[in-house]
């Protein structure tokens, strides 16, 4: 996959869970990742899902999956969504006892290694180790439920992973998780984020895959105007 393109994944938390592999098909031709939210009643009060139906979701789609873990221990927990096969499996950095063990676990079994950032997490505390990753979330809500509103001000979090990442020429990803949709995705792309989950907006539409196009092409047009205008800030010639 291009590493700037824009990437799009829907959370299967709003999806039918007695339905899971038609809801997965309506979108699969749209969507780069299927979003999938492990919560354990610990780490976060709602309960989903874990490792053996992840395990049939992942023999259910060609779509890479994108695990999102809110799960207490994930030192020892994490590693085994990818041995299930995961694409990427991010976990909570308040959670964690040592996430550069947990990434380097991750990526030896052979996923992409992401940490989440929580709402009330703030992020310079992560910054230096980012390198140790392949993804950064950043909550625009706290973690637990779908359906909440999204929380504008957590975007100067996105801002200034974004600096991070550009200054050191990092090759992560940037995913924003929280109340993104019609409204709300392109404030998400301005500030500088390139991947991005929808769970109501996606699965609580008429047509999913529809819903899923519009948002591609609402984040495509931010991010392309960002980028414009970030090179000609720097008198670089948008190409
Ligand atoms: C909530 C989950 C989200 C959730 C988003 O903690 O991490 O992935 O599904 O749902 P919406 O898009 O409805 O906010
Ligand atoms: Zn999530």
């Amino acid at each position: 996959m291009d590493k700037t393109a824009t990437v799009i994944a829907p959370s299967l938390l709003s999806a039918d869970f007695a339905r899971l592999a038609e809801d997965m098909d309506k979108v699969a031709a749209d969507v780069d990742w299927l979003h999938v939210d492990v919560m354990d009643n610990h780490f976060v009060p709602n309960l989903t899902l874990g490792p053996p139906v992840v395990k049939s979701i992942k023999a259910a789609t060609n779509v890479p999956l994108d695990c999102h873990l809110m799960i207490e221990d994930p030192d020892r927990w994490a590693v085994g969504y990818a041995e299930l096969g995961a694409y990427n499996v991010t976990f909570h950095a308040e959670a964690a006892a040592d996430p550069v063990a947990i990434a380097k676990d991750l990526r030896a079994a052979g996923s992409k290694a992401g940490l989440a950032i929580d709402r009330d997490t703030p992020v310079e505390d992560y910054l230096d180790i980012l390198p140790a990753f392949d993804t950064v979330l950043i909550m625009t809500i706290k973690a637990g439920f779908g359906g909440q509103a999204f929380i504008p001000g957590l975007l100067d979090k996105v801002r200034a992973v974004r600096r991070h990442i550009d200054s050191g020429h990092l090759d992560i990803r940037l995913e924003v998780d929280g109340g993104i949709a019609m409204d709300t995705i392109e404030a998400a792309a301005e500030a500088g984020a390139d991947a991005f989950v929808a769970g109501t907006a996606v699965y609580g539409a008429a047509d999913p895959a529809a819903a899923c196009r519009k948002l591609r092409a609402l984040a495509e047009g931010a991010r392309s105007r960002g980028l414009t205008s970030a090179a000609t800030a720097t008198g670089a010639v948008p190409g």
